[in-house]
């Protein structure tokens, strides 16, 4: 059963005392702290709180890491790519560190749950003077005092899985486009990830906590919001009240206000019927589903514990195409995975083609300490393994293209997102979270409107205002 943990109660005291180290510090004038984040969305969540905590003890924030009092990297560790790129960018802060020797630098996210990583940066990188795990993000106002005032590099990883903290502050990065995270952690094991043991046991929130946020960013004018979660479909687990993924969003949905409502990750082993019913009659639910598969291969899937087979996943996209004919469906596929054929590698081809995903997010198979499948035998060479992963990404390029070609001459409620690099043209997306560019004025930034495509690219389209002529 989770706990609820409520934050205030704790870290209040060190708000004020770091606070007030910073006015005397800094004499009227506010430090400024540089956060940068890896990874998926969860940590961009946990960004958000952090830096709320950080405003809430006085601190402004500036992109540029030579400006900064406090350099925080929330990391990432699901592959060991992302792993490489922090290790890079903490040795090229060494310098900052010496032309400002007070400036504070700290790690903190996913690699920090990991002691092989954690011992690496206290031996290798002498300059980084605070560090901590997904698991003390709750603690940071103490930890932070700690630094500040102790002389002493403070170093914690924890352990407190099953809790789930509230009440932490939030300062949120876009001004419409807002993430809620429903549940914590992990408890699918898939023999392949890192995500288990760095963000511990899967634990929900409340759903009158998620149904209070939802409410605040609906009637702060929040138009995309985007419930998060490692497993979404298993929502509800250890909770004392009896609650389904599919009830929760029926909740949500509810709340009237001029929004769309979006979720990720949905596991197939846990993907309903009701759920894409629930899809399919919502009022604010976006048509866009991403449904990792990682393997077309029956036999691969099962080496990956992934509990499902190829057929199981096939019935719930047809399911879906049924029930929601214009549904966007994506996908995550690990090319590469210890042991796969050429033969697996083809019906994980042949997936891909039968389906028709909108677009793919495909990794080659990354080792990661600790997990099952690093000990497996891997014979299959890196060059077959890239060679491969190319024949995916050409066969998805024809798809995806060919997909977005069929939606030329259709009309689309999109969100204008933002200013894209070409003048005069606006990045808006579908609900089915494809980009279309579109010639507008800035004004319409942060709201909703009607598009009329006109044309089509590999992953995008392009599209006009449709003013109803
Ligand atoms: N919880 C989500 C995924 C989180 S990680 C889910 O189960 O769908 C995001 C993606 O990273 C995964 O879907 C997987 O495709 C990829 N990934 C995870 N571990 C990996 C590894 N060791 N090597 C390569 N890709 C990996
Ligand atoms: Fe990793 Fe599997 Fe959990 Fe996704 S469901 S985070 S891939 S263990
Ligand atoms: Fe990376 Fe942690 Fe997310 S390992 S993918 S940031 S949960």
């Amino acid at each position: 059963m989770s706990e609820i943990n409520t934050f205030a109660q704790q870290q209040n005291e060190y708000i004020e005392l770091v606070a007030e180290i910073m006015q005397i510090r800094a004499r009227g004038e506010k430090p400024l702290a540089c956060v940068r984040t890896y990874g998926c969305q969860q940590n961009v969540a946990d960004s958000e709180t952090i830096k709320g905590m950080l405003a809430m003890m006085g601190y402004d924030f500036t992109e540029n890491p030579e400006d900064a009092d406090f350099i925080l990297f929330n990391t990432c560790a699901v592959r060991e790519h992302a792993e490489d790129r922090v290790f890079g960018n903490v040795g090229a802060i060494k310098s900052i560190k010496k032309k400002h020797p007070s400036t504070l630098i700290a790690l903190c996210g996913c690699m920090m749950e990991q002691e092989h990583i954690v011992n690496r940066i206290y031996e290798s990188f002498p300059f980084v003077g605070l560090v901590f795990g997904t698991h003390c993000l709750h603690e940071f106002p103490k930890l932070l005092y700690k630094s500040l005032t102790g002389g002493k590099r403070q170093f914690l990883r924890g352990n407190d899985d099953l809790l789930v903290h509230e009440g932490l502050p939030k300062r949120r990065d876009g001004a419409f486009k807002g993430w809620l995270p429903i549940m914590y952690g992990c408890d699918n094991f898939c023999s392949y990830c890192i995500v288990p043991y760095v963000r511990g046991r899967e634990r929900s929130r409340s759903s009158s906590a998620i149904l209070e946020e939802a409410r605040q960013l609906i009637n702060g004018g929040y138009k995309d919001i985007t419930l998060l979660g490692q497993n979404v479909n298993s929502y509800g687990k250890g909770l004392e009240e009896d609650i389904s993924f599919s009830e929760l969003l029926r909740k949500i949905d509810s709340i009237d206000g001029d929004y769309t409502l979006r979720f990720m990750t949905s596991h197939p082993k846990d993907c309903t019927h009701e759920l894409i019913d629930t899809i399919a009659a919502g009022r604010h639910i976006s048509t866009h589903l991403h449904l990792p598969f990682q393997s077309g291969s029956d036999r691969i899937l099962k080496l990956m514990n992934r509990k499902y087979t190829r057929e199981k996943y096939l019935e719930t996209v047809n399911y879906a195409k049924k029930k929601i004919p214009e549904i966007s469906l994506t996908s995550d596929i690990i090319v590469g995975f210890p042991g796969e054929t050429e033969e697996d590698f083809k019906q994980t081809l042949s997936l891909v083609e039968e389906v028709g995903f909108t677009s793919l997010f495909t990794f080659i198979y990354s080792k990661r300490v600790g997990t099952p499948a690093a000990v497996m035998d891997d014979p299959t060479s890196d060059e077959e393994k890239s060679e491969r992963f190319q024949r995916l990404i050409k066969l998805q390029e024809k798809i995806a293209a060919k997909r977005c070609a069929s939606m030329v001459g259709t009309v689309q409620r999109v969100l204008f997102e933002e200013k894209a690099k070409k003048d005069g043209i606006i990045n808006a997306r579908t609900s089915g979270n494809i980009v279309v560019e579109v010639e507008a004025d800035q004004s319409v930034i942060g709201s909703f409107g009607e598009v009329k495509i006109t044309d089509s690219g590999n992953w995008i389209l392009k599209g006009r205002l449709n003013n109803n002529n």
